[in-house]
């Protein structure tokens, strides 16, 4: 019997196994990470090797660097996640992957990897698009929480609300039409020099500063979908049009302005979606679902609208590999989602 066809049959059999071990490897960007998941619900271990020391010098994510740095990890991150269970491959039931999206060299390091030891241990192998796994960290974190339910999805390269009506099955409400908020938080970050990752230090020093610059002029009304792409060059023209005047800028006030906007929109929008679809759960996921701001006005506003605020613990709003453990089982109970060796990485995936 052919590998594939083994791996079918031990894939059908996950569906009535009641205990199912998920080895789960994420490296679809700057973390290598892997974990192994137990019943989608439960966290064995999570270890997520970081780059950012890394790529801090070039202020942003290298993608070849990223890529180089994803081989040298994978095999010890892979021994370490093992240890820390207490498993062994053997109590290994499936292998799931970050098949996209992201960074094409990156996310190939991690496929290749888990379709070499799925295939080596005639395991089945299960890709999981990195936005299920983001929605999915809500499931580790919260163990009765259940689909149907509004998502507001707040990634460094994805920003939509969806309407999830079950496990891997979502519709579109909106999306961004241009750039994600993480990465428009990035890119401000860099006009106000503070480094990389933006999300976390904009978030900081924004706690110093004031609101009421407004810097964008025309936000999407009457639609669910947002667009960021304006925030950078309006906060460049803020600033150089402060230092051709000689007046010193003042990075904290320029942080909580711009926060505050960016926040309103994201909550305002995703309420509104919320209440019009008569949905009373409200799940963030990626990695800007961090950021303190966002989560003080999402309890506020969904305490007073009776609305169930699901936002992941903070070591699961950025990327990491139980989120894709965790995601693989609920695609596995519904038997779906099983690869076959061509299974390839995709830098963009639907949402
Ligand atoms: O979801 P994620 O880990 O990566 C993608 O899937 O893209 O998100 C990373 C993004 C980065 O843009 C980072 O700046 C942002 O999440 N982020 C934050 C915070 N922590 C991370 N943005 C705002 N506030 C934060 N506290
Ligand atoms: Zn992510």
């Amino acid at each position: 019997m052919s590998y594939f066809e083994q791996s079918k049959i031990k894939f059908e059999k996950l569906k009535d196994k009641e205990k199912v071990l998920i080895l789960a490897f994420e490296s679809s960007c700057d973390e290598t990470s892997v974990a192994v998941v137990e019943n989608g619900r439960k966290i064995l271990s999570n270890i997520v090797a970081t780059q950012i020391p890394i790529h801090t010098r070039f202020g942003g994510v290298v993608p070849e660097v990223a890529s180089r740095n994803h081989i040298l990890a994978i095999s010890n991150v892979t021994r370490e996640a093992l240890l820390q269970a207490g498993v062994d491959l053997v109590d290994i039931d499936a292998i799931a992957v970050t098949y996209g999206a992201g960074l094409i060299g990156a996310l190939l390091v991690g496929v290749n990897f888990a379709k070499s030891l799925a295939y080596a241990n005639n395991l089945p192998l299960i890709g999981v698009s990195h936005i299920e796994g983001h929605i999915a960290a809500n499931y580790l974190t919260y163990p009765e929480l259940v689909p149907p339910y509004m998502c507001l999805l707040t990634s460094g390269g994805h920003t939509a609300i969806l309407e999830v009506e079950d496990y891997n099955k979502r519709n579109m409400v909106g999306s961004t039409i241009d750039d994600a908020v993480g990465e428009c938080f990035d890119k401000v970050a860099r006009v106000l020099d503070l480094g990389y990752p933006g999300g976390p230090k904009i978030d900081k020093l924004a706690r110093l500063g004031k609101p009421g610059i407004t810097f964008c002029k025309t936000p999407l009304r009457g639609t669910y979908n947002f667009s960021f792409s304006g925030m950078k060059t309006a906060v460049i023209n803020y600033v150089h049009n402060l230092e051709q005047k000689g007046i010193e800028i003042n990075k904290a006030d320029i942080a909580c302005s711009f926060q505050e906007e960016v926040t309103d929109e994201l909550v305002t929008k995703a309420i509104s979606a919320t209440l019009e679809k008569r949905l009373d759960k409200l799940v963030v996921a990626g990695g800007v679902s961090a950021n303190s701001r966002l989560q003080e006005k999402l309890k506020d506003v969904c305490s007073k609208n009776n609305i169930n605020l699901f936002i992941p613990e903070l070591s699961l709003c950025t990327d990491n590999a139980a989120m894709i453990g965790s995601a693989a089982y609920f695609m596995a109970k519904k038997g779906e989602g099983l690869s076959e060796t061509s299974l390839t990485a995709k830098s963009v995936v639907k949402i």
